[in-house]
This record gives C-alpha cells, structure tokens and sequence, in this order.
C-alpha cells in the first residue's frame, strides 16, 4: 500500500467484496473504477449480510472515503436505492463520492441492452441487462450523459435529445414506453441530481490528495479478467476493463500511485452467461459445485455455470494485471471430494498443446482442456486459520497452484465469514508490512 489494486482473476464473481472489506479495514478509501451495477457483492459481517452493487464495499466502515469512479457506469436509481437501503440500516453514508465525470446509465440503455440480445437469438451473450453496454457505446461515441449534467437542466435535455436521436428506430418499438418521454425522463433525473448533489465531487484530485498524503487507497475492480473488452473471451464479455490497468483511467491517477495488485480467484471456476470455459463441468460433478459453492447469481439469480480451476486462464490474468499476490476463495467448497481436478494446459482441436491461453478465439472455441488430478481432502476447512491448519491435500493442492500461476498466494477463504480467512506470510507483509502481525507457519 498505499495504493492497492483488486481485481477478479477469473470470469467474476471470485470473491472481490469479501476481501476489498477485509483489505477496507487496513485503508483509508475504497474507490470503484469500472462497471456498474452489473457487479454484486455479497459481504457477511456479523451475521449480517449486505448486498452491494454500485458503492464500494467500504461504506461499511465508518469514516472510510468511498469513491465511485469516473470510469463506472451509474444508474441513479439503483444507486440512491442502494443509499436508502444502508441508510435504513443505519450505515453512514456521508462519505461517499461520485465523479462528475462518470456517466449515467438512461431508461433507453435498459431497453436497448434487452433487445440487443433478444435480436442477437442463439448468439446473445447473456448480459446482465443492466444497460451496461448501450452506456459504454454512448460514452465512446460521445453521446453519454455524465454525472455532472444532473446539475445543468439545460444541458441534461439538451444531451438527451441529442443521445436520442441516432437511436430512434431501434428505440421505435418502445415508441409508448413511458420512461422515454422526454419531460419525464429530464424530471426523473434531475430529482436524481438533487438527490446526488452533496456525494458529487472532482475525484481524481480527491484521490491524488489522499494518496499524496500517503493514506493507503484502495482500488476494487468488478468483473474479472476473462471478461475484459480487450482481452477476455470477445464478444461473450463486459464493455469496460477489468483489469489493474484501468484502475488508472477509471479513477485519474497515475500508474505510480499503484504499489500492489491482488488477483482474486476461485478454488474452482465459474462463469455466468455465454461464452468459452474450457474447463466447465456438465456432469455431477458441476452440479455438486454449483450447490456446495451457492453459485447463484447477485445480480441476477442466474445459475453460475462451474468448472475446475483453470490455470491456463489464471496465468494469463497474471501477466495481463501483473498480479503481485493471489487470493484464493471458497477453498471450503472443495472439502469432502477424494481428488480435486485442475486444468494445466489446453488441447486443441488439432491435437497442439496450449500452455499460454490462445489469442484466436477459434482456436479457444475447440480447446479441451487438460486436467491433473490431485489428492482431496475430507476435512472441513472453516475452523483453518493459518496454512498449517489445512489438512494435507489442501496444503498441497494451494501449493501446486502458487507455482503453477507464478504468483504467491496471499490470503485464502475457507468459508463466507470475513474471520475465515488463512492470511499467509506474503499477504502480511503486503498490508501490513514485514515483521508485523500474526505470522503463518506452514
Ligand atoms: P454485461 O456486463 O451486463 O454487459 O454482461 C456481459 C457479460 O459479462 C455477461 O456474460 C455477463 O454475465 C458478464 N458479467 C457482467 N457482470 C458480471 C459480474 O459481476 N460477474 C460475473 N459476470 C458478469
């Protein structure tokens, strides 16, 4: 730290909430850079379960800075919902700021997004439908309507109309939809805008004064590498960048101000929506993962489909995001199977093997992947604290992938409170710094 960059390692839904909390306790600020409110997290703190979709996981420290980014898709509504909702449950929310130049996700974003996929029949990529894509494409064409034209009425329905206009035969069908109406919509955004008045700030300059004043600054992805616009499996992936790159230009800060970079994964892997996972379970096998792991959608309640870890995949989100530490999530999950699959390399449809993940995606399509299987273990992991805990094929089983994806394993869940956690030598000295602290012994 100070700055210190989270990001999934897999196709999302690693874990990411569970441990910007953890992380959250030991910094000053907690600032989203990418996404909307396709993401979900789900934090357990005393019992208590909180569901978050567009504040950082932070809000609930009292005290800590929460920062949504200038590269962060907001829908308004769901935001202030999200706000009343902590409010009610009495979490200071006063601490929250927005960037003005982060843009605002419009009713026509919903439908386009719905019947983007509807047309796209057989092809369709399983979006979230939160508007997600149709608000990327706006900002890139320079038609988006951004935070701070919530405060200028002039400006909010000039921008509207504008944005409205190229879009005017594919919206034709919603021609009677009420929330296209032009008053309608500048009214309800406007009440937005007052009610998000106070949370607006210039936040680059926020976090470059924190980070400048040496406070420890945490940056939480959404999303994961595999679903990158650039990198991940196109066209099955999100249209932002969640990758550590971009906690950069979603936020306004310099590569600099970035001293860590924390990839988390799985023990296994998941993925919602459509697309290639060489890896993925259709037998029993998947079905018992799916159950064990509660591998339901946040979002949108969708069953996850699930896989063994892949580290093909794990590799490649390494170099991309430059991964200085591993997390591994829901090890739990696997208690109570005799051997444990793990995906080491890729066969093609041609019989090559692939070690590197390859960069045509026809060639991803028709890959099998190629499993090594190790020893399971039978115990239950949620009473493990530290790495010598573990039963035997645990151990080994985190050992065998720290070496396989090159990156020492940081910190591991072994069940859904935020105390079920094995904190290893590496992840201590990263947060809290050499010499200090509890120290795990193998
Ligand atoms: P979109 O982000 O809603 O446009 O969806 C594009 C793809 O990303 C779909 O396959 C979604 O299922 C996936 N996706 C979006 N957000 C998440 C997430 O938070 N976790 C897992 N998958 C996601």
């Amino acid at each position: 730290m100070p700055g210190i960059v989270i990001v999934g390692a897999q196709w999302g839904d690693e874990g990411k909430g569970k441990i910007t909390d953890l992380l959250a306790e030991h910094g000053d600020a907690v600032v989203r850079f990418q996404g909307g409110n396709n993401a979900g997290h789900t934090i357990v703190r005393d019992g208590e379960e909180w569901k978050l979709h567009l504040i950082p996981s932070g809000i609930l420290y009292p005290g800590k800075r929460c920062v949504i980014g200038n590269g962060v898709v907001i829908d308004p509504k769901v935001l202030i919902d999200e706000l009343d909702a902590l409010r009610a449950r009495r979490i200071d929310v006063s601490g929250l700021r927005i960037s003005a130049n982060a843009h605002l996700i419009m009713p026509y974003h919903l439908l386009l997004d719905s019947a983007g996929e509807a047309k796209l029949g057989k092809l369709q990529i399983g979006t979230t439908r939160r508007g997600i894509g149709p608000c990327y494409a706006d900002k890139a064409a320079r038609l988006g309507i951004r935070v701070q034209d919530l405060l200028d009425e002039k400006i909010l329905k000039k921008k509207i109309v504008a944005a409205m206009e190229p879009k005017r035969l594919s919206l034709r069908p919603f021609e009677k939809d009420p929330t296209l109406d032009l008053h309608t919509m500048t009214e309800e955004y406007l009440v937005y805008g007052h009610r998000l008045e106070q949370h607006i700030a210039d936040t680059s300059k926020l976090l470059w004064e924190l980070l400048e004043d040496g406070q420890k600054v945490i940056f939480e992805g959404a999303q994961g590498a595999m679903l990158d616009i650039d990198h991940g499996t196109y066209p099955f992936v999100t249209s932002s960048n969640p990758l550590s790159g971009a906690a950069c230009v979603g936020t306004g800060v310099g590569p600099k101000a970035i001293d860590e970079i924390w990839g988390i994964s799985k023990a296994y892997t998941t993925r919602v929506g459509a697309g290639p996972f060489p890896s993925e379970l259709h037998d029993e096998m998947g079905e018992t993962i799916r159950k064990r792991g509660g591998e339901f959608g946040t979002t949108t309640g969708r069953p996850r489909r699930t896989g063994w870890l892949d580290l093909v995949a794990l590799r490649y989100a390494a170099r991309l995001n430059t991964l200085t530490a591993l997390v591994l999530t829901k090890l739990d999950v696997l208690s109570g199977l005799d051997r444990v699959g793990v995906c080491t390399s890729y066969r093609g449809a041609e019989g090559a093997e692939f070690d590197d993940f390859p960069y045509h995606q026809t060639v991803l399509h028709h890959t099998t992947a190629q499993l090594t299987e190790l020893k399971g273990w039978q115990e239950d992991l949620g009473e493990c604290r530290t790495l010598s805990d573990l039963p035997d094929g645990a151990r080994e089983y985190v050992q065998f992938i720290e070496e396989h994806a090159g990156t020492p394993v940081a910190l591991i869940g072994v069940g859904p409170g935020r105390e079920q956690v094995i904190w290893t030598d590496a992840g201590l000295d990263s947060i809290i710094g050499p010499g200090e602290g509890a120290r795990a012994t193998v």
